[in-house]
């Protein structure tokens, strides 16, 4: 009988120790705490970038992680591989609801008594701009520029890809597919030739939103803005408790009094910090508080 031919190299097992290590990685740089049934996703998550780098150990990965530092370029594609960034247009539809019905004649009215016609939103954990746009798209035809609104939004995350295709705001006619069609006609250009089966946010639009990749992990943030409303949907839900308590709090700080903060389906606040009453389905809106944004 001839010799068997030697097993095709199969995807290299992360051992326990380089799960927790690389996991603890995640956690202090991210806040994503994984847990042990992760680890199958971590695994191939950063198998993609042992095959990318030509490395057969995971360890031999985190040896290049801790060499290069946290300003390496390897860590910003680790955290890009790390992360879960689904998303869609009107996700969780109530909210863009309650921005039109409730905010948005909120606003009016206030300016009908002399406020400024300003608002400011920030949508923390942006993922690829879905959630972004369809909050610019909702404002700007309940609060139209041409009635002299100046609306703009804060769209931050961590993950450096996702930020990218979030500026560039094209989508395949699926992803557009819960836009309504005359928001659609209104907000997007429809790609020819090349670009068939595209849809691209309009420049308009998307000059209203500002992208930047902020940590939420971070100590200090570089925002100078209250907001009206923040929008931190399906991001917590990676944290532990305390690191949701944290992030929770320095939120808070950047939201003004009375503003709205909008989580996501499977987040609630009441147990975690003080100060915000129930507003709607996971939103809450925060009581007068002495907390100020840094000046
Ligand atoms: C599941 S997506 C949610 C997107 C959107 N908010 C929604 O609900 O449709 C979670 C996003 O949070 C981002 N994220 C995770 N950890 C983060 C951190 N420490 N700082 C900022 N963004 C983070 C991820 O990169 C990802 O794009």
């Amino acid at each position: 009988m001839p010799p068997r031919a030697p097993a095709a190299p199969t995807e290299r097992e992360l051992t326990d120790l380089e799960f927790g290590i690389l996991s603890a990685l995640v956690a202090s740089h991210t806040g994503i705490a994984l847990g042990s049934d992760k680890r199958a996703l971590l695994q191939a998550r950063l198998g993609r970038r042992l095959r990318a780098l030509g490395l057969s150990t995971f360890m031999e990965y985190y040896r290049i992680l801790k060499d290069q530092g946290a300003d390496g370029p390897e860590l910003v594609r680790f955290v890009n591989a790390v992360t879960t960034n689904k998303t869609e247009f009107f996700r969780e539809a109530h909210h863009f609801d309650h921005l039109r019905e409730h905010v948005a004649p909120a606003l009016e009215a206030a300016a009908a008594e002399g406020a400024e016609r300003v608002v400011r939103v920030w949508s923390a954990g942006c993922s690829s701009g879905e959630e972004p746009y369809s909050i610019a798209i909702t404002l700007a035809d309940a609060l139209p520029s041409a009635e002299g609104w100046d609306v703009r939004i804060l769209a931050s995350d961590i993950d450096t890809d996702v930020l990218e295709r979030a500026r560039v705001g094209t989508y395949t006619l699926e992803e557009v597919a819960a836009v309504p069609r005359t928001a659609l006609h209104r907000y997007f250009l429809r790609g020819v030739g090349d670009n068939d089966g595209l849809a691209r946010v309009r420049p308009e639009l998307r000059r209203r939103v500002a992208f930047r990749r902020i940590n939420l992990l971070d100590d200090a943030w570089p925002i100078r803005t209250a907001f009206d409303v923040v929008f931190c949907r399906n991001v917590l839900i990676y944290f532990d408790r305390p690191t949701q308590t944290r992030v929770l709090e320095r939120l808070l700080r950047f939201v003004k009094d009375d503003g709205l903060l909008v989580l996501g389906h499977a987040e609630g606040v009441h147990a975690l910090v003080s100060g915000l009453r129930h507003a709607g389905n996971t939103m809450y809106r925060k009581e007068s508080d002495p907390c100020r944004p840094p000046s």
